[in-house]
């Protein structure tokens, strides 16, 4: 649809996570007029749902190098080197201006920072705060320092696409906005420069820790505008979600890896360990192996779920320390004090994601990237938990710098966009919303945890019959009603969805946290590399 309203700005964020409102932050600072737009409200994204942490060599004896030295055997030998090195000495720093903006973090009794462990970290160095409601804290003195500083911010708006130049510049976004008075309805903001900074794609499966407004609209939205995108493969399963019941659907709850790091063991229904022995850190390994770890032993016991026993740590040190987790767990009638909480691994995090370089600089002039939504390369094949928050603090902060700078170069010119393609395209044709659920099922069945080729080409040819099925409606009926949000959504869930199949069919090895039952071995010498994809817009 033609926008109907327009806004001009010198930047326009999407998004509103920390990556999001660190970004929006650090431009308003350096004078640049910045806009924030994002989907539901301010606070509604995932960072508001992360509990662990935020890591960073903040302890005593911690160095910057050890962090390094973790990030990149997480990794499984993918990530970019320099990026890690960016993300692990910036770091330390951008957690303390972070509690400079107001953000309160849990203290030790001997008054500094308390710190914990998660899996993959041979150090306390995961930062917390309310005991495990990290991200909560988080996005409170973000959104708080937004409100004080008098951001421009518009609730409720999903972005479309991306604006661009006769030249292929960014020159803003459109944007579908419900209820916010004087923006209603399809509208754009013109700006020289765009920061996504819209989080993951987590409901691309059946079951995620990720909330329902995480559908992958920023890589969508990339790959519409003709941006490169990397390491879809790569979708981290969190080991230790509450299992609600084999068919769970939508955001589940999750069970911190830092009760792992506190001392909590996985166990079988016979109450026996089995992460000991298959790494020297047990329950603490990376992320990808306590998750093999688990669906191997569920697979071999033909069970639903393991336990994650915690019972050890009396009522008093769950209440504490644990509170929200607690509280999640009793709702759900499971108390961890008395019993072994229910676990199975569930859609997480996406390592992979828009392709930026150290500055946050998409392969589109003017197009940035950063948080859950990019791909700087820190992550590699599977990320190191904790590694996300910070990786949106830096890399945030780096693209303000990158934008201020070109401002003051006087490259940031308003643009005049070029006109929008209808965006019922037929490479990318609305689709019903209820397309979700089916997406959700054939991604769960077909790419979840453990993939083979078999399971993806059956994923990937139903995906396509669902695709000629919305394609095939446009030409019937022509241009739908005015589409909502749903629309969009289900739209994006099947661009992202396509993408990430055809690159798990691709890499032919086993890795990180892909895990191909037809390809068990790591093969560095033929996939020691990056699966990127540019989609040609004329093109499905
Ligand atoms: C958790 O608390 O286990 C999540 C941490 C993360 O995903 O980095």
């Amino acid at each position: 649809p033609a926008p109907g309203w327009a806004v001009d700005a010198d930047v326009v964020v999407v998004g509103s996570g920390v990556a999001g409102l660190t970004a929006a932050l650090r431009c308003e600072a350096a004078g640049l007029r910045t806009v924030v737009v994002t989907k539901a409200r301010l606070d509604d994204g995932s960072t508001r749902w992360a509990q662990g942490g935020i890591a960073a060599a903040l302890g005593e004896g911690d160095t910057p190098a050890q962090h390094l030295d973790d990030t990149l055997v997480a990794g499984a030998g993918l990530c970019d080197e320099e990026a890690v090195r960016i993300l692990v000495t910036e770091g330390p720093d951008a957690v303390r201006r972070l509690i400079e903006t107001g953000a309160h973090f849990d203290e030790s009794t001997e008054g500094g920072l308390a710190l914990t462990r998660e899996g993959g970290h041979h150090r306390r160095r995961i930062a917390h705060a309310g005991g495990d409601a990290t991200g909560a804290e988080i996005s409170r003195a973000l959104v708080e320092a937004v409100r004080a500083r008098g951001l421009r911010t518009v609730e409720n708006a999903l972005v479309l696409d991306l604006l661009t130049d006769a030249e292929g510049r960014t020159a803003g976004v459109t944007l579908h906005v419900m209820g916010e008075g004087q923006h209603d309805g399809v509208g754009a903001v013109h700006a020289p420069a765009v920061v996504l900074a819209t989080g993951g794609m987590g409901q691309v499966f059946s079951a995620t820790t990720n909330p329902s407004v995480s559908t992958g609209d920023g890589v969508a939205l990339a790959l519409r505008a003709g941006a490169e995108v990397s390491d879809l493969e790569f979708v981290q399963f969190h080991p230790t979600v509450l299992f609600l019941g084999p068919g769970a659907e939508g955001q589940q709850p999750l069970v911190s890896e830092a009760v792992r790091g506190e001392g909590a063991h996985l166990v079988d229904a016979d109450g026996v360990r089995f992460m000991e022995g298959q790494h020297e850190l047990a329950e603490l390994a990376p992320r990808d192996i306590v998750a093999k770890g688990i669906l191997r032993r569920m697979l071999e016991r033909d069970a639903e779920h393991m336990y994650l026993d915690a019972r050890h740590f009396g009522a008093d040190m769950w209440e504490s320390r644990f509170p929200t987790i607690l509280a999640a767990c009793r709702t759900h009638g499971i108390d961890p004090v008395t019993e072994p909480i229910p676990v199975a691994p569930a859609a997480h995090y996406a390592s992979g994601g828009v392709r930026t370089d150290a500055a946050g600089r998409t392969t589109v002039p003017g197009l940035y990237a950063c948080g859950e939504v990019a791909c700087t390369g820190v992550h590699g094949a599977n990320r190191l938990a904790s590694n996300s928050l910070l990786e949106g603090l830096v890399y945030a902060e780096r693209i303000a710098a990158d934008i201020a700078a070109s401002h003051a170069d006087g490259g940031l010119h308003t643009r005049v966009p070029a006109p929008l393609p209808h965006p019922a395209h037929p490479a990318h044709p609305l689709l019903p919303p209820e397309s979700r659920l089916a997406i959700q099922r054939i991604m769960t069945e077909g790419a979840g945890v453990l993939r083979s080729a078999d399971s993806l080409d059956r994923a990937a040819e139903r995906l396509h019959d669902l695709h000629t099925e919305a394609r095939e409606a446009l030409r019937d009926h022509g241009k739908t009603s005015e589409p909502g949000v749903d629309t969009w959504e289900a739209t994006n869930l099947m661009c992202v969805a396509r993408v990430l199949v055809a690159a798990a069919s691709r890499r032919e090895e086993t890795r990180g946290c892909h895990w191909r039952e037809d390809h068990p071995d790591r093969d560095d010498t033929a996939w020691g590399r990056h699966v990127v994809v540019r989609l040609n817009p004329d093109r499905s």
